[in-house]
């Protein structure tokens, strides 16, 4: 008896063995295809076929953003709570002959976004590349924010990503083919004052789309077919920001939103998991900055002197 569970013991110590030494090969072959990948990144996929939705088209980033997978074929469906604005995006992606829809939709409102992703899939088709990036950012001390902002904040910032999710997802599954994009920020990697609130909607962004990634993955269907791209600006020169604070300017400036919008449609289109703008933050943020202590790293912020300044609305 007791010599059969001996045997069993080992062989189950042995098995395990085993399987240890193989996920530590295949932790090992992602590392190096990570690496092989910053080194030789893949070549973009076309996506002229692609019915791309953008929320927050109507400004900023959103519109860049729309402007550009509209020059490589798109179509794409704008969706902006300011209905002129959004109308303005649209008119000019179809001055230079592109393809664009546009809806007007609170997107905190979850029946509203169902409502519109009923209406878009029945006017123009299936939502292929679904890009969250409808965002606020009030910039003031904790106590200086009212209830209603964080909600407001939290409302936009992280509740729609989920309803947008909830609203596109099945029919990206039903397909298997499909891109998720999301907008977390410098401030979903690292603490900043005057942005508390901003910071945890940010930080719950990043959070969303990895445990995202971990569901579709290993789910049993292994929706390999759907990708996602969380994407952390640093600063964009959108208005958004309204008071940045930076002390080594020629190292870390303001990026023009043209010019992050090029960076965010590359890395789509390359299918990179995650990424800051400009992307070599991202290597500094996230295997320097949070590997230290974090006083270390307190200092090390202190001596950059980054950030944001409080501002009246
Ligand atoms: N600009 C930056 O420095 C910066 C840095 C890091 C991250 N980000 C993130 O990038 C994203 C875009 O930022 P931006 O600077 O282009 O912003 P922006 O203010 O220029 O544009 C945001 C757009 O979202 C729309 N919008 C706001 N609330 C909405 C709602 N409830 N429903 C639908 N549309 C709504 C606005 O009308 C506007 O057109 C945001 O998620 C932001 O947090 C920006």
């Amino acid at each position: 008896m007791n010599l059969f569970y001996l045997r069993v013991n080992i062989q189950e110590a042995i098995s395990l063995v085993f399987e240890f030494l193989w996920t530590l090969i295949k932790v090992n072959y992602e590392i190096l295809r990570g690496i092989w990948k910053m080194i030789v990144p893949p070549e973009p996929k076309d996506v002229s076929n692609e019915i791309v939705l953008i929320t927050g088209t109507g400004h900023g980033i959103g519109r860049e953003m729309a402007l550009r997978f509209a020059r490589l074929g798109a179509t794409i469906i704008c969706v902006d709570i300011n209905a002129t604005t959004n109308e303005e995006t649209a008119n000019l992606i179809k001055q230079e002959k592109g393809k664009a829809h546009t809806y007007q939709c609170d997107v905190t409102n979850r029946a509203a976004v169902m409502q519109l992703a009923e209406k878009v899939t029945r006017e123009v088709g299936d939502v292929s590349i679904l890009v969250n990036n409808a965002g606020i950012m009030p910039c003031k001390p904790l106590l200086e924010q009212t209830e209603q902002e964080i909600k407001l904040l939290n409302d936009i910032n992280i509740n729609a990503n989920l309803w947008t999710l909830q609203a596109f997802l099945p029919s990206m599954m039903a397909r298997n083919h499909g891109h998720i994009v999301a907008m977390s920020s410098m401030a979903g990697m690292m603490g900043i004052r005057n942005l508390v609130p901003y910071c945890g909607s940010k930080y719950a962004v990043r959070g969303i789309m990895e445990a995202l990634a971990v569901e579709l993955w290993d789910d049993p269907k292994d929706y390999k077919g759907i990708k996602l791209t969380t994407i952390c600006p640093y600063m964009v020169d959108t208005g958004l920001c309204k008071k940045p604070r930076i002390r080594f300017e020629n190292l870390m400036k303001l990026v023009a939103p043209g010019e992050a919008a090029d960076m965010i449609v590359d890395a789509v289109r390359r299918d990179v998991i995650e990424t800051s703008i400009p992307p070599e933050l991202h290597y500094s943020i996230r295997y320097i900055h949070n590997l230290l202590p974090f006083r270390a790293a307190y200092v090390w912020n202190t001596f950059l002197n980054t950030g944001v300044d409080a501002h009246e609305d």
